[in-house]
């Protein structure tokens, strides 16, 4: 499905945004951006602003069934690990029989 929200974001990449103006964060590894919703947020802008990976901070408060459904509209990506380059794999060791 093309909703727009599967674009692929690392942690770097969501780092980069961390003011009100411009605020992402990453919850359960989904990126929302909550630019829009900061100043309406009921637990202010600071909690927000925190930390990029915010999984351990949104569920400690709890957050209610309602805002967990209220997430989605502002969700724009789906947080992905930077792959580390991987080593050339060795030859095929050669089988003597
Ligand atoms: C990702 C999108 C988020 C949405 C849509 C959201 C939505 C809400 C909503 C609707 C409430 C009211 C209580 C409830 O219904 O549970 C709330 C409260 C709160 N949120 Fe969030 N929240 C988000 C992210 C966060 C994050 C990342 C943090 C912390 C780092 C945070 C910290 C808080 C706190 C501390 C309260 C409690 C306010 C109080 O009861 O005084 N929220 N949030």
């Amino acid at each position: 499905m093309t909703d727009g929200k599967t674009r692929e974001i690392t942690l770097a990449e969501v780092k980069e945004h961390t003011t009100a103006e411009d605020c992402w964060v990453a919850v359960d590894g989904k990126v929302y951006d909550l630019s829009d919703y900061i100043d309406i947020h009921p637990g202010g802008n600071e909690s927000i602003e925190a930390e990029a990976e915010a999984t351990k901070a949104y569920d400690f408060v709890g957050h209610s069934a309602y805002a967990n459904k209220m997430m989605d509209q502002y969700q724009i990506g789906i947080l992905v690990e930077v792959k580390k380059e991987e080593p050339p794999s060795p030859e095929e060791p050669e089988t003597f029989v």
